[in-house]
C-alpha cells in the first residue's frame, strides 16, 4: 500500500493506492475518518454496473450503510442543474451534516460530487474514489471542484480538499482503451514535469504492454500523483507553481474548444500540446533540439492521435481568451529537459503559429 502526503492550508490528506484496494475501502475508512458516518455514493451507471458491488460489500461490513445515487454520464452533465438534482436525492435520502459523499467515478464524478460536498449544508466529508486513469493521476488530487457553465469549462466551483483518495488500479480493467490510452499521456506530462526516470520509461513502452503491467500501471499513477501533490503542497491554489501541471494544456485546452470537445479525449489534445510547448522551447532556445525529439517522439509512441486541423487565427483567439490567460498575456509551460519546465511569457506569435504548423502537419503523416 502505498501512501501520499498531500499537505494543503485546509486540510492534510492522504492519497492511497493499491491494486485491489477497493474491497477493503470500509475498513480503510474507518481507520481514517475514525467513525463510520452514512455514506452516500455519487456514481455513474457504467461504474456502478461493474464496481458498485464491490464497493457497497465492503462499505456495508465496516458500517458505512450507504446510498447510492446515480448521476447521468458524460460531460454535459457536469452543471449546476446535476448538483441540484443530488442535493435533492441526498436530502430525500436523509443525509444530514454528518453525512459522507463519496465520489466513485472519473473526473466528471469528482468534480460535481466534490462541489457537492462542499456546499451541501455548507459543506460535508469528501472521499474520492476516482475510476479512471485521468481522475486517479490528476482530478481527484488537489481538490479542485466545479461544472461548467454554457459559456465555458470549470467557471463555477470551488476548491475543497477530501479526507482521502483511495486509488485502486484494478478498476481501470473495464475502461474503454482510448480513454485509458488518453489519461495516461497526462502521465507522460508528469514525466516531463518532473520525473524523468518515469517519463523515460513511458517514452519506450507500447500502450497495450503498459496497460498488461499491472504494477507499471500502479507506478505510472503513483509518480504521477506524487508530483501533483508535491505541486498542490506547496501551492494550493493556483499562484505560479502550480501552473507548471498546465505543460501541453495551453493548446491542448485550444485544440479541445476548437472541436467543441468532441474530436479529443483531453489527454489527446494535451498530447499536442506537449509537441507544440517542445517545438516552442526548441525555437525560443529553452531547450536542446534532443529534448524537443525526445518529447515528440514519446508523444507518437502509442499510436495516432485524432488529426489537427485548426487554422492559425482561431487558435491564436483561443489561446488569448483562455481562462489563464492575464491582460492578454499567453503563458506557455516549457520543457527545459525531461524533468523541468519553465513559464514563459510573451512567446512571439510567430513561433506559436510554426508549432501548429508542425502538429497540423505531424497529425497528417
Ligand atoms: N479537478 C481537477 O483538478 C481536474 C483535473 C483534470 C480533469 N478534470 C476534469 O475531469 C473530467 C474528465 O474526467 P475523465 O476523463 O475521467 O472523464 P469521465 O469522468 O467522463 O469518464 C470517462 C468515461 O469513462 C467511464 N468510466 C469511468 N470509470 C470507468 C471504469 N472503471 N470502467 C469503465 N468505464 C468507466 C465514465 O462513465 C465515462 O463514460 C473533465 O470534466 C475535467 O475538467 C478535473
Ligand atoms: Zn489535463
Amino acid at each position: 500500500m502505498l501512501r501520499i502526503p498531500i499537505r494543503t492550508e485546509s486540510r492534510n490528506y492522504e492519497a492511497i493506492i493499491e491494486h485491489g484496494v477497493l474491497a477493503r475501502t470500509g475498513q480503510v475508512l474507518a481507520k481514517t475518518l475514525g467513525n463510520a458516518s452514512p455514506a452516500f455514493v455519487i456514481t455513474v451507471l457504467p461504474v456502478r454496473r461493474r464496481w458498485g458491488k464491490a464497493l457497497s460489500r465492503s462499505l456495508e461490513a465496516a458500517g458505512f450503510s450507504p446510498k447510492f445515487i446515480d448521476m447521468r454520464d458524460g460531460e454535459t452533465h457536469k452543471r449546476l442543474s446535476t448538483i441540484d438534482q443530488l442535493a435533492e436525492n441526498m436530502v430525500r435520502l436523509g443525509a444530514d451534516r454528518k453525512a459522507l459523499v463519496i465520489a466513485f467515478g472519473g473526473g466528471v464524478v469528482g468534480d460535481v460530487a466534490g462541489m457537492l460536498a462542499s456546499v451541501y449544508m455548507r459543506g460535508v466529508k469528501l472521499v474520492q474514489i476516482p475510476t479512471t486513469v485521468q481522475a486517479q493521476l490528476d482530478a481527484a488530487i488537489g481538490g479542485k471542484t466545479g461544472v461548467n457553465l454554457r459559456t465555458g469549462k470549470n467557471l463555477v466551483g470551488t476548491f475543497f480538499q477530501p479526507e482521502l483518495v483511495l486509488i485502486d488500479p484494478a478498476v481501470l480493467e473495464t475502461l474503454p482503451q482510448r480513454e485509458f490510452r488518453a489519461g495516461m499521456y497526462e502521465a507522460v506530462k508528469a514525466g516531463i514535469i518532473g520525473k524523468p526516470a518515469l517519463f523515460d520509461q513511458l517514452a519506450k513502452i507500447p500502450i497495450k504492454e503498459l496497460r498488461q503491467d499491472a504494477n507499471f500501471v500502479t507506478r505510472a499513477i503513483a509518480e504521477s500523483v506524487r508530483l501533483k501533490a508535491e505541486v498542490v503542497s506547496a501551492d494550493e491554489k493556483e499562484g505560479d507553481l502550480r501552473r507548471v501541471l498546465n505543460l501541453g494544456h495551453t493548446l491542448g485546452h485550444a485544440l479541445e474548444a476548437a472541436t467543441e470537445y468532441k474530436h479529443f479525449l483531453h489527454g489527446e489534445a494535451v498530447a499536442w500540446g506537449m509537441q507544440a510547448a517542445a517545438r516552442i522551447a526548441v525555437d525560443t532556445g529553452v531547450c536542446d533540439n534532443a529534448t524537443y525529439e525526445r518529447i515528440r517522439d514519446a508523444v507518437h509512441t502509442w499510436g495516432p492521435l485524432p488529426d489537427v486541423n485548426i487554422q492559425n487565427t482561431k487558435a491564436l483567439k483561443l489561446l488569448r481568451s483562455d481562462k489563464k490567460t492575464e491582460a492578454g498575456t499567453v503563458h506557455f509551460v516549457l520543457p527545459k529537459k525531461i524533468g523541468k519546465v519553465e513559464i514563459v511569457k510573451n512567446v512571439p506569435e510567430s513561433v506559436i503559429i510554426s508549432a501548429l504548423a508542425e502538429i497540423r502537419r505531424a497529425s497528417r503523416a
